[in-house]
């Protein structure tokens, strides 16, 4: 696909050579992400930050992407303090704030939001969780480090085998993530979640065409057992009608160091969208993982800068100008000791 200018709304818009160039930008980003370098390519340069949902991390990872490509950032953060609650139509708001940016990252809770706001965008928009739909650039950072930690192993994407696990009806990463993989050849899915919160058919579906072969289960222990990666998720209490609703599904399947050695092969990786739910009564993925060098979940934030940086850097035509605006780091660099 041609990135210039383009909006990133939902994985289904990628072809397996477009993920393998944002890999390979992300792979370039890497020196500045750890603070080596420099670069102010996108010197003067604004993001429209819009926020409309609980984020932390999303949120400011587009922010601090942008900012470590030389760029600013402008947020909007909640409904209420947007005018959106005054009545204003996300067309009008696209108008407005596309007149400010020249990027807009956002985030909504109602599904296919992020698509209409883009159609009356003049820049281009990038989808930061559209309700229950797609998180595509979660994705792509997940696949990166999947990529990532296979690689370690002398492997590759093609022959994965993944467990993903916890409410897949509403996990959108989950959703952008299975679409992904479809991209990818012999790849071995593992569904597991209560019957009520599967992964919609339609995706499994789709996956089914594309060669993946998914199997499903509402058991966590043998499903865990011959996978490269365990991908836990939170009960997404926010989509539910009511908290009492959720609670049901919470804490359903745990993940903890003692199961973990006695079911998974060793160096299973272990990953999560985060947030994990740390309250008593869900404890998807337990403290006591923390120490296990193969729990990749701050290794998947760590990424989830490159792989921005990198959409921006295609989306904003300057992939080959990075190094050039570029210079050496002037301040004290933790990161290197
Ligand atoms: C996820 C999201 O918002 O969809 N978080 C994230 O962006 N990393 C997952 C979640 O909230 O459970």
């Amino acid at each position: 696909m041609n990135f210039t200018g383009a909006h990133i709304l939902s994985i289904s818009q990628f072809q397996r050579q477009d993920v393998d160039q944002i890999f390979s930008v992300a792979d370039r980003m890497e020196p500045y992400a750890l603070r080596k370098r420099v670069t102010r390519v996108l010197e003067g340069a604004i993001l429209g930050n819009m926020f409309f949902e609980a984020s932390t991390r999303t949120r400011v990872s587009f922010g601090s992407a942008f900012n470590l490509l030389g760029g600013e950032v402008r947020e909007t953060a909640g409904f209420e303090s947007s005018a959106l609650v005054k009545g204003e139509s996300l067309q009008d708001t696209a108008r407005v704030l596309s007149g400010f940016s020249d990027v807009i990252c956002m985030r909504h809770p109602q599904e296919g939001s992020v698509a209409d706001f883009a159609a009356a965008s003049r820049v281009p928009v990038m989808n930061g969780g559209d309700g229950a739909n797609e998180h595509p650039t979660q994705a792509l950072l997940d696949l990166y480090t999947i990529a990532r930690e296979l690689q370690a192993k002398g492997r590759k994407i093609d022959g994965l085998r993944i467990a993903m696990i916890g409410d897949l009806r509403h996990g959108r990463t989950v959703h952008s993530l299975s679409k992904l993989l479809s991209l990818y050849d012999n790849v071995q899915v593992t569904l597991v979640s209560p019957k009520e919160l599967a992964l919609p058919d339609s995706i499994v579906e789709e996956m089914r065409s594309a060669g993946v072969d998914v199997s499903i289960s509402d058991e966590l222990n043998n499903s865990i057992a011959n996978v490269d990666i365990v991908y836990s998720t939170r009960i997404q209490e926010e989509r539910f009608t009511s908290k009492e609703e959720a609670d049901l599904y919470r804490g359903k399947f745990r993940l903890n160091q003692a199961i973990y050695t006695q079911y998974c092969e060793p160096n299973t990786v272990i990953m999560h969208p985060l947030p994990r739910d740390s309250r008593s009564d869900a404890n998807e993925l337990d403290s006591d993982l923390d120490n296990n060098p193969n729990l990749a979940i701050f290794r998947q934030t760590d990424n989830g800068l490159l792989v921005r940086m990198a959409l921006f850097a295609l989306v904003l035509d300057v992939v080959d100008k990075v190094d050039e605006y570029s210079h050496d780091v002037r301040w004290y660099n933790s990161r290197q000791n």
